[in-house]
């Protein structure tokens, strides 16, 4: 009875010890590290970026890496009206309203409690917005293995060819970098700004697609993941799924902190240029220059420094925008400082204007492969 007993507990422990003790971080193309799940605290507090291969081992051998096709994507930007057309109602208000509810959560920490909370509300939040599309719009919730806070897909389906799939992340999660279970993080650029950004701009493109009927010929995806700050571990589970189930990603365009503005006399966009993939970089900034009021400044951010770095080690085109120069971006984040008070709801706007030129831009636009010279 007692041996039963015994070997019960045995069972029932070892697989959350063994789970729990050890992760594999991946910090650069050729090294891991093993450490203890604290000790990946240490790491980010020294500033290492990393992602928490874990789960993934196979992802990351140097012999198995996936490369990403290269598309052709529009040089000629031609739908300057309709653009201006979805952009009519962007509000800087809604944007502001949305982020001091998001951020009201005392942590949005992946692993607490109100970490699930907060993204039960986004849930609601984005069936709100969506609601006037009906059946054209679905919702898909990423329940992760070992944490709580789940990974929200909303998907407009393409009509004419919804295999090819145009993807908007951002990562909902946030954290407070002393003691991330016990102190606060409201997160509000970091990343907050980037998912509020992502609703305003779905808010406001449910409201062309209702007005114009204009429903696109790709599907359309926006992504809000779970986990970024735990090593991209929402965004990992997600791709690594859409590449095992062969799904075509033609593009990923991934917005984090949208929100501050270092130098209010150079107020720009910084363009991240490494780790990404350059084809969709380059029309990004043509983007850019024919959408919004301010320019880009070119810049890096280092390895697996957000969630578009699982879209291209899944094989997935992706590009990054980030609201300045890498060097410059908002101090505050993962403090109990990162608040609202310190943000410009106008720069989120530019960030929205990109999203919508880049969906009314890309959602008809036929995917080919580009043909080597
Ligand atoms: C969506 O939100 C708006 C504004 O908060 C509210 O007026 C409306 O009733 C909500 N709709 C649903 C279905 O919850
Ligand atoms: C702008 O908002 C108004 C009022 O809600 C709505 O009737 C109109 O369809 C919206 N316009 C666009 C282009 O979404
Ligand atoms: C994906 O494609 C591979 C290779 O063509 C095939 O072996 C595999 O069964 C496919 N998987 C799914 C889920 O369709
Ligand atoms: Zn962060």
């Amino acid at each position: 009875m007692r041996l039963e007993r015994l070997l019960l507990f045995i069972f029932w422990a070892l697989p959350r010890f063994g789970k729990n003790q050890y992760r594999t971080l991946q910090i650069s193309e050729t090294q891991t590290l093993n450490v203890k799940e604290e000790e990946k605290l240490l790491l980010k507090r020294q500033g290492v970026r990393y992602f928490d291969i874990t789960n993934f081992p196979s992802l990351f051998k140097t012999n198995e890496v996936k490369t990403v096709p290269e598309y052709v994507y529009p040089v000629d930007l031609i739908n300057g009206d309709r653009v201006s057309l979805a952009l009519t109602n962007v509000s800087t208000k809604s944007m502001y309203d949305d982020l001091a509810f998001f951020t009201s959560f005392y942590t949005r920490y992946y692993k607490s409690e109100t970490g699930y909370d907060s993204a039960v509300w986004l849930s609601k939040k984005l069936k709100n917005v969506t609601e006037t599309l009906g059946d054209k719009v679905s919702q898909l919730h990423i329940d992760h293995r070992d944490w709580k806070q789940f990974s929200i897909i909303v998907q407009i389906r393409g009509v004419k060819t919804p295999e090819k799939i145009v993807v908007f992340g951002s990562h909902q999660d946030s954290m407070n970098l002393i003691l991330p279970s016990v102190m606060a993080a409201p997160g509000a650029d970091d990343n907050g700004s980037g998912t509020v950004t992502n609703i305003e701009a779905l808010r406001l493109y449910a409201q062309y697609l209702t007005e114009t009927q204009d429903w696109p010929q790709n599907t359309v995806e926006f992504h809000f993941y779970s986990a970024e700050e735990g090593g991209l571990l929402g965004s990992l589970d997600v791709f690594t799924n859409y590449a095992s189930d062969n799904k075509t990603v033609v593009a990923m365009l991934q917005q984090d902190m949208t929100g501050y503005v270092p130098d209010p006399k150079n107020e720009h966009v910084g363009v991240i240029t490494d780790f990404t993939t350059p084809a969709y970089t380059k029309f990004v900034e043509l983007v850019i220059d024919k959408y919004l009021s301010i320019p880009f400044i070119e810049t890096e951010c280092g390895y697996a420094c957000s969630d578009h770095s699982s879209a291209t080690k899944n094989g997935f085109p992706a590009a990054f925008v980030i609201e300045s120069e890498f060097s410059k971006t908002n101090k505050y984040i993962h403090t109990t400082m990162d608040t609202l008070d310190r943000l410009n709801f106008g720069h989120m706007a530019e960030h929205v204007k990109l999203i919508i030129g880049t969906i009314i831009e890309l959602s008809n636009w036929e995917f080919k492969l580009k043909v080597a010279e």
